[in-house]
């Protein structure tokens, strides 16, 4: 084979490779194979001065013109991809739907919480907090609960050390605003409490109360009614009826834990009222003139009432929620129901 035949084929295989570069890296690649330090080209070039005389010089025309060729279509090309890399127009469909974030929502104690809350502000109530760890003052003695109270044994409440306690009742709270503030006061106090009760259906070892309490001159037994009654049937429905049943807690007296008419069977009798037609939902009473005293209140010169509710008793009546562990659990599937 001639050289110069050789050469034809070399230029037109070339050219042939430059139909097909699509993209950008296969013009570079086309340069490396051809034009590159040991591309097929330069060697050739390279490899000019061992030819005769005659040869040499034809041969030499030859290469340049391929290279030179070669070199513009590279140069073409590559102009030819950055222009439409510049110019290619955006495309965007703003017709399309968005892409909805995934949204979060409360969850059903905290919605429960809320609306007590609700209630209780539109009555002029003032909501507060106080600590979950807690001192056995706050917990049972200001509270008028001596130490001989079953409650106070540790089979009934969370000991830490000997100083401290997980709180078993938001009635903490009720001390704590007292001492930091002068009647008349009208606060609730929303918050988790801690028991050491073996977990079932209806039990868990934490669970969130909602602590009321109102003091101020004249405050009766009435008010105490009027002020349940209202809470209650703005949550559970007008149509209610009431049974204040005597009870005791030590820090109130007198003291009732009050019932309403089971919403779910008006009184016929079903499961959710155990078929007593009543559901327990809170425990009251007016202000222990012993807790008065602990906190620096003249016993005779103001009176008050105070409440405590489960909220997690109250979410399942409402939403008709069968096993407290569900709360606990974080199943979306039960969440999302919310
Ligand atoms: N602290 C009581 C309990 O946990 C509830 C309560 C609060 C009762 C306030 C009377 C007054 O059972």
């Amino acid at each position: 084979m001639s050289h110069v035949q050789d050469l034809s084929e070399l230029a037109q295989e070339a050219r042939a490779a430059l139909q097909g570069l699509t993209a950008e890296e296969a013009v570079e690649a086309f340069r490396v194979r051809y034009l590159g330090r040991k591309g097929l080209v330069t060697q050739r070039l390279k490899e000019l001065g061992a030819l005769p005389e005659e040869k040499r010089r034809e041969a030499g025309r030859l290469l340049n013109v391929l290279k030179q060729e070669l070199e513009e279509a590279i140069r073409k090309r590559q102009g030819d991809f950055r222009q439409g890399r510049a110019e290619r127009p955006v495309s965007m469909d703003l017709t399309l739907p968005g892409i909805l974030p995934a949204r979060g929502r409360l969850h059903p104690l905290t919605q429960t919480i809320r609306r007590l809350e609700g209630i209780f502000i539109s009555l002029g109530f003032e909501v507060v907090s106080g600590p979950e760890i807690e001192t056995e003052y706050y917990n049972f003695e200001a509270l008028n609960i001596p130490l001989d109270h079953p409650s106070r044994e540790a089979f009934d409440t969370f000991y830490l050390d000997e100083k401290y306690l997980l709180r078993s009742q938001t009635s903490t709270v009720q001390i704590r605003v007292m001492e930091s503030r002068k009647p008349p006061l009208a606060i609730v106090a929303p918050g988790r409490v801690f028991r050491p009760d073996a977990t079932d259906a209806t039990h868990s070892f934490m669970f969130h109360q909602v602590e009321g309490l109102l003091v101020g001159e004249r405050i009766t037994f009435a008010d105490l009614k009027g002020t349940l009654e209202l809470f209650c049937r703005r949550l559970f429905g007008p149509r209610l009826k009431f049974r204040f049943r005597p009870s005791f807690f030590p820090f109130t007296e007198p003291s009732a834990e009050v019932d309403i008419s089971c919403f779910s069977c008006r009184q016929k009798g079903c499961r959710v009222c155990s078929g007593t037609g009543w559901l327990e939902i809170l425990g009251a009473g007016m202000v222990d003139p012993n807790v008065f005293e602990a906190v620096g209140y003249d016993p005779e010169g103001v009176q008050g009432f105070a409440f405590g509710v489960g909220v997690e008793r109250l979410a399942m009546l409402l939403y008709g929620v069968e096993d407290i562990r569900l709360f606990f659990e974080n199943d979306l599937r039960f969440l999302r129901q919310f």
